[in-house]
């Protein structure tokens, strides 16, 4: 493919993608934060900040899909006598003499030029700290003195993201603000219950203000020429109700070759309810003091960011590869253990295409979301498992979302969605392996948050096998219920009325026949985790019983599930066959593809292999593979919302990056090195670098959907950094491929390689000892462990019986 425009590079050494042209095809962003507050940050410092719930405390306000797309953000305005320009180029897009935008471990900095000033901005989220520092240096490399007019820039969100874009009637009469020194306050509804203020602070003196909106921008202006900026005059303004904004104004005056800093915080604070206040209707300020003083100082700040940096520097080195391969090292290495962070973190909630309103934390997107981090914090993934676990149901099924504020079920998605029960044990089963801590099993987790239904982890994963046994339908496989993996498979709604949602409505569940080959597929997969497991604590009877069931699974598959050449996708509400050769359009569907060839169904009938053949044959192209093919032309209403989407797009046809790796995994199953390879290639963003104009979203990251080969936009990204490809393409490349494998019983070396690698070196951190690995192809081999020496000592068989925490191997393997 011919060469494109770039629009930044990677800068492998400092871990940063630099955007070099702010006019990037979409706007490329990054996260700030990795516990409590959170901020979204685009290339041209667009976005908005968050205290652990991007819908219920919203701290600055962004307005979604706006023209420009990218409209609103923290802004410093710069006026150099007639010019008025920002450093990230937006929103006033006066041209600029340089611009750059470094995006880098939560942390982004973005440095404007403009007649010979220079303004470089810093931001990111101390570590356990409630605030974004920005850290501002404006330097004149001018010869002359240079006398700046300063203006930052931050729009509050009345709190609750959701009705602060809809209940007017209320907002326009409801905020507050309060300003002391160089910091305002924004103190909306903190009168009645909030026990929450944010405020916006600078560690200079001021020379004027603005907190109202209208009054600073005008009312006929925009944010590229707001009135006070304009006229190079603050208003004073002091909000009352209508929008309150934070805008500090600093003359800055500097001498040939000078440079200042100014340390900007937006923070946010919690105080009990009898200290809210300090005065009658004066805001108890004592917190936000402190907090200011923590980072009030150049030497702070950059303390506090040498601290974010060495985080960083040590969860990364927990798992480092080396194979030669720019490409694939600073995604396995940066990038995508850095996505799959973001993603633990924020689920699907929030992002430039997740609106931070609609979606809490998946049940099933946590729990693979964490295969993805659970190296890096194990704590946090133990955590986070118990959470999810204490939103099921007693029978076995569960919330579908949960609010990250409350941990409380979503009620307005409800449960019903069948595979999300199967992902508990595969979130459950990933932490053993890696951790080794067995006490999981035995911590006490209520069921839907009641206090007094608890039963331990363990019951929670039976409960959760059992609820697919319970569930079977006529031909002895899964029951699909709302759906299975693919939210948009809905084979139980039958819906001509537009204004129903596909998921939450359940015309018919009695009765239904609709079953899932993807279930039953993940079934066994899981299956064997659990019976695994179940032996190793001792349960030797619970593990024959559950054996059992996957057999009788195994057996029901071949015997219903297979369709010649692929396996079915499912049986509809009427038990007829979905994903079959007899089948007017989408003969053939990744899902069941992925996951019945991971479980080995039918392998020695050679089901497997030609189920992968068939998906090379129907589904892959250029830019990976397809969800299904051929695409649905047209709305079929019992299957709900998947055929709603024009060819090639979402789950009609589109890539659905999600799914891609299964393929991987499933290839390296058969010893297809090559292939494995080149399925992970096409969907992995550094190798698109150079086709963003067709991609669009960012090359660092993973974007959930890439349009289809029945698309006219065959190509170009959507939905980028919130997916469960961020997880599931770290294991495919970190255990299918190179085979660095963490199991029950040890670290399996096992890799599955193109035949072309002459080797690669891996140091990763296993339950606290260091494993130096050496993997040796120069047989070229595609499959196959040789030998393995550890600390010279031939290693029986491929996995390595766990260490004592702080030793160090050498460990050297051969293949061929
Ligand atoms: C959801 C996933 C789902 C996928 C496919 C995503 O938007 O977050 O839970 O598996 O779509 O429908």
């Amino acid at each position: 493919m011919e060469q494109q425009k770039r629009y930044g590079h990677f800068d492998d050494q400092h871990r940063e993608y630099v955007i070099t042209d702010p006019q990037t095809p979409w706007p490329w962003i990054n996260y700030l934060g990795n516990e409590d507050f959170f901020s979204l940050i685009s290339n041209t410092a667009g976005g908005y900040s968050f205290y652990k719930d991007a819908k219920f405390r919203r701290i600055t306000r962004y307005r979604y899909n706006n023209v420009p797309m990218d409209n609103g953000g923290r802004y410093f305005y710069i006026k150099d006598g007639d010019t008025v320009w920002n450093p990230g180029w937006k929103p006033c897009k006066t041209p600029l003499d340089f611009y750059e935008c470094r995006h880098g471990m939560s942390y982004t900095r973005i440095t404007g030029r403009k007649n010979d000033v220079e303004a470089s901005v810093l931001f990111f989220v101390p570590l356990k700290k409630w605030a974004e520092v920005q850290k501002l240096t404006l330097k004149n490399e001018s010869n002359g003195v240079k006398t700046l007019k300063l203006f930052s820039f931050e729009e509050w969100c009345l709190w609750n993201a959701a009705t602060d874009m809809e209940n007017f009637q209320r907002n326009f009469s409801t905020g507050e603000v309060e300003i002391e020194g160089s910091t305002i306050y924004h103190k909306t509804e903190y009168r009645e219950r909030r026990n929450h203020y944010a405020f916006y602070h600078v560690n200079s003196p001021i020379q004027g203000f603005d907190t109202d909106r209208e009054t600073f921008v005008g009312l006929y202006n925009e944010f590229a020429d707001p009135q006070a900026v304009m006229e190079g005059k603050p208003r004073n303004s002091h909000a009352h109700g209508w929008s309150p904004i934070a805008s500090h104004y600093i003359e800055v005056t500097l001498q040939p070759g000078e440079s200042k800093d100014f340390v900007f915080l937006l923070g946010y604070i919690e105080n009990e309810q009898n200290e809210k206040f300090e005065a009658p209707q004066v805001i108890n300020k004592q917190k936000a003091h402190a907090l200011i003083a923590e980072l009030d100082t150049t030497e702070k700040v950059d303390k506090a960011f040498a601290e974010l940096c060495e985080y960083w520097d040590a969860l990364l080195n927990i798992y480092k590869v080396k194979t030669g391969n720019d490409k694939l090292d600073r995604m396995v290495n940066i990038w995508n253990q850095y996505q799959c962070m973001v993603t633990f973190n924020f689920s699907r909630s929030a992002s430039f295409f997740e609106s931070g309103i609609g979606r809490g934390m998946g049940f099933r997107d946590s729990n693979q979301d964490l295969v993805g981090f659970v190296h890096q914090i194990p704590s946090r993934a133990r955590q986070r498992i118990i959470d999810i676990a204490s939103t099921q149901f007693p029978d076995g099924g569960c919330y579908h979302q949960y609010q990250p504020l409350t941990k409380r079920g979503n009620n307005d998605i409800g449960g019903g969605f069948n595979d999300d029960p199967c992902w508990l044990i595969f979130g459950t089963v990933a932490y053993i392996k890696e951790t080794g801590d067995f006490s999981i099993l035995d911590e006490m987790v209520p069921f839907d948050n009641q206090p007094g239904s608890e039963v331990t982890l363990f019951e929670h994963l039976k409960i959760s096998m059992d609820h697919v046994i319970n569930n079977l339908g006529p031909h002895m496989l899964p029951l699909i219920g709302r759906a299975d993996w693919n939210d948009c498979l809905n084979l139980n709604c039958f819906s001509w009325d537009p204004n129903e949602s596909f998921q939450t409505t359940e015309n018919v569940s009695e009765g239904t026949k609709a079953e899932s080959l993807m279930i039953a597929g993940l079934f066994v997969v899981t299956g064997k985790d659990y019976v695994a497991l179940c032996q190793k604590i001792g349960k030797a009877d619970e593990a024959a019983r559950m054996q059992k069931a996957i057999d009788a699974m195994i057996e029901a598959v071949k015997k219903h599930g297979w369709d010649g050449e692929w396996y079915l996708r499912a049986y509809d509400f009427y038990g007829r066959k979905i994903g079959s050769n007899e089948c007017e359009e989408a003969k053939i569907f990744i899902e069941s593809q992925g996951w019945c060839t991971m479980a080995e169904i039918g392998a020695e009938e050679g089901m497997v292999a030609k189920s992968l053949d068939s998906c090379k044959k129907y589904l892959e192209c250029e830019h990976g593979m397809v969800l299904n093919n051929p695409a649905f032309t047209k709305y079929i209403y019992e299957y709900g919302e998947i055929s709603s989407y024009p060819e090639g797009y979402k789950e009609n046809a589109g890539i659905f990056c999600h799914n891609n790796p299964w393929i991987v995994c499933a290839e390296a199953v058969l010893g297809h090195g090559n292939r494995a390879f080149e399925v992970y290639r096409r969907t992995c963003p550094s190798y698109l670098e150079d086709i963003s104009e067709i991609h669009r979203t960012e090359p660092y990251v993973y974007p959930q959907m890439i349009a289809g080969k029945d698309a006219p936009t065959h190509g170009e990204a959507k939905n980028s950094w919130l997916t469960g490809t961020a997880a599931w393409t770290l294991l495919s490349i970190t255990q299918a491929i190179l085979g660095i494998i963490p199991t029950l019983d040890g670290l399996k070396i096992d890799p599955c390689l193109p035949s072309a690698w002459k080797g690669f070196t891996v140091s990763r951190r296993y339950r606290g000892a260091v494993y130096n690995i050496t993997v040796d192809n120069s047989a070229g081999a595609e499959y196959g462990v040789k030998e393995i020496t550890v600390n010279g000592k031939t290693q029986a068989g491929t996995i390595i019986p766990p260490a004592p925490a702080g030793e160090t191997f050498e460990v050297k393997v051969v293949m061929g």
